[in-house]
């Protein structure tokens, strides 16, 4: 009992192999596959990565077209899940429909949802129908269907077409394209954990995923963009950053956005976050979130050493594609459900029930006393 070492929080200690995503939290690379994310980010698209993730290569163009059919044939969402959904409150936040909406499906589809060792149909139903569920989120608080989406668009058109009736800019298509590539997988964090956990004790494919949306949901793991577009907002003008800043540290506050478990350095997925940040406020003329938030990375890197990691620079991509705040946790599990499902996969191949241990602080010699004789 007392003599065990406890690691707090799981940190540093390994769980399992996996082939799926190598962290160099000294080097600051990352890696899917074999393949780095800034060769992946700057070539592929995000159905090329989940093809990578899930079946472990590149896929060829006449294996791209097939899944992106695929993908297409399995979009629309079934009566009796707008049924369930309807009856939710309409304030609902996002990720808790979200989470509802997995969790419902596997009733409603029990035969995708079932633990298999190589099958990967119920991974692309639930990477097909995400964006769809976010599209009748969306649509729900503005009283309005969900239009009819050519089949064809890519994966990250998809979801703009499933948020707003604007014609499509290419620019925008290919910013979300790069943000769903770089959110796509990340190794053991916490959601991925919470999947492979569930899958371990044998649960469907899509429990797990109820799992992993549930622990995506807290502000230390997907919440934290959100957060980082609020402090903007504090900060208003970048001469304001200072101040702001810190007064939060000064109240012992976290700066959303900055510090990683696994990242020593820069997350590489910030600096290309930063990068489309420009591109995208250069070509929409506003700047403004741009230049606040290089501000905050100048004073939190002189005042504690932190470095951005992923979140810092995402949410401000977000809004300049017109995506509310609250949608940018569910936009994280759109891209990272290609993840999820292939740990899941992984775990049904190679299952060993995930049980650690807890050092046991508490007293072990009480006597029962009789419930009338207690004080
Ligand atoms: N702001 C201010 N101080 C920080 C921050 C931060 N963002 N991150 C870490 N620190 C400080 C801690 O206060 C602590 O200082 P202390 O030793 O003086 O108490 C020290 O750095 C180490 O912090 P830990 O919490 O031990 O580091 P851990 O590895 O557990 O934290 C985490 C990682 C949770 C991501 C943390 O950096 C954090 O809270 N960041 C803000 C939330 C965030 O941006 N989350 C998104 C992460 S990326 C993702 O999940 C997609």
């Amino acid at each position: 009992m007392a003599d065990l070492t406890v690691q707090r929080g799981l940190e540093d200690v390994v769980a399992l192999e996996s082939s799926l995503t190598f962290i160099d939290g000294k080097g600051g690379r990352l890696i899917y596959r074999g393949y780095d994310i800034r060769d992946l980010a700057a070539h592929s698209t995000f159905e090329e990565v989940a093809y990578l993730l899930w079946y472990g290569r590149l896929p060829t163009r006449a294996q791209l077209d097939e899944l992106r059919h695929r993908l297409a044939a399995l979009r629309a969402l079934p009566p009796g899940l707008l049924q369930i959904l309807d009856e939710l409150p309409p304030d609902s936040s996002p990720m808790d429909v979200l989470r509802t909406a997995v969790s419902a499906l596997a009733l409603l589809e029990p035969a995708e949802s079932q633990p298999g060792a190589s099958s990967i149909g119920g991974a692309l139903r639930l990477t097909a129908v995400l964006p769809s569920i976010l599209g009748y989120i969306q649509r729900r608080r503005s009283s309005k269907l969900l239009p009819s989406i050519p089949p064809e668009l890519s994966h990250a058109a998809y979801v703009l077409a499933a948020l707003s009736d604007r014609p499509i800019d290419p620019l925008d298509e290919g910013a979300l394209d790069v943000a769903l590539i770089l959110h796509a997988d990340h190794e053991l964090n916490a959601s991925t954990f919470a999947a492979r956990v569930t899958a371990s004790t044998l649960s469907d494919l899509y429990s797990a995923i109820t799992s992993a949306v549930g622990t995506l949901k807290g502000p230390l793991h997907g919440g934290a963009n959100e957060r980082v577009m609020e402090l903007l907002d504090e900060i208003r003008t970048p001469d304001r950053a200072e101040e702001v800043v810190k007064a939060r540290l000064a109240r012992h506050e976290r700066i959303m956005g900055f510090g990683h478990r696994v990242y020593k350095v820069e997350d590489p997925r910030a600096t290309i976050l930063r990068d489309w940040a420009h591109r995208v406020g250069t070509a929409k003329g506003d700047l403004s979130y741009f230049e606040r938030l290089r501000k905050v990375e100048e004073v939190v890197h002189r005042e504690k050493g932190l470095y951005p990691n992923v979140d810092l620079y995402s949410g401000a991509v977000y809004t300049l594609l017109g995506i509310p705040k609250d949608l940018f946790t569910p936009i994280f599990a759109v891209s990272r459900v290609a993840g999820w499902t292939a740990h899941v996969l992984e775990e049904y191949q190679d299952l060993r029930l995930i049980r650690p241990m807890a050092n046991y602080v508490g007293p072990t010699d009480l006597s029962y006393v009789p419930i009338d004789a207690r004080a």
